[in-house]
């Protein structure tokens, strides 16, 4: 049975009809058309449905999504601005921290948040920030250089 959820999702409020067991993941992907979350194992395992939520970040895999009613979502989408990448997307461009594009997002979204708590943070902080996310096909150490050069220029979305 649908209820009404009233949520915020990368700045804007929304009013919609979403089943009671919806997933999060699956309301931002299906109802949003937000593709840009991606489900990887789909048992809070790899970090690749990775949002905020109020700024923290949370498996949208396991998140029911009437549960995050009333509270500020954010998906990758939501760190562009104006066709602009973030300072956090261009340096993970710029640094080869982007590789096959599936963990991607959920890399950015951890980061971001622990950027924005901690703007300066050492490598050993960077991966224990990443901890939950994994990579099958490459090291982490240009993940790792990505975030640390986005923490050098200081720039963060929020
Ligand atoms: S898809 Fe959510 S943790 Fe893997
Ligand atoms: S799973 Fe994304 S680069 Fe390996």
């Amino acid at each position: 049975m649908k209820g009404l959820l009233t949520l915020t999702v990368n700045g804007r409020l929304r009013e919609d009809a979403v089943g009671g067991n919806a997933l999060l993941i699956d309301y931002l992907r299906d109802t949003l058309g937000l593709t840009g979350t991606k489900q990887g194992c789909d048992g809070g395992e790899c970090g690749a449905c990775t949002v905020l939520v109020d700024g923290e970040p949370r498996l949208a895999c396991s998140t029911l999504a009437h549960s995050v009613a009333g509270r500020h979502v954010e998906t990758i989408e939501g760190l562009a601005h104006e066709g602009n990448l973030s300072r956090l997307q261009r340096a993970f461009h710029e640094h080869l921290g982007t590789q096959c594009g599936f963990c991607t997002p959920g890399m950015i979204m951890a980061a971001e948040a622990l950027l924005r708590r901690n703007p300066q943070p050492s490598r050993d902080e960077i991966r224990v920030a990443l901890a939950g996310n994994l990579c099958r096909c490459t090291g982490y150490v240009k993940i790792v250089d990505s975030v640390e050069a986005a923490s050098k220029c200081g720039e963060v979305t929020a």
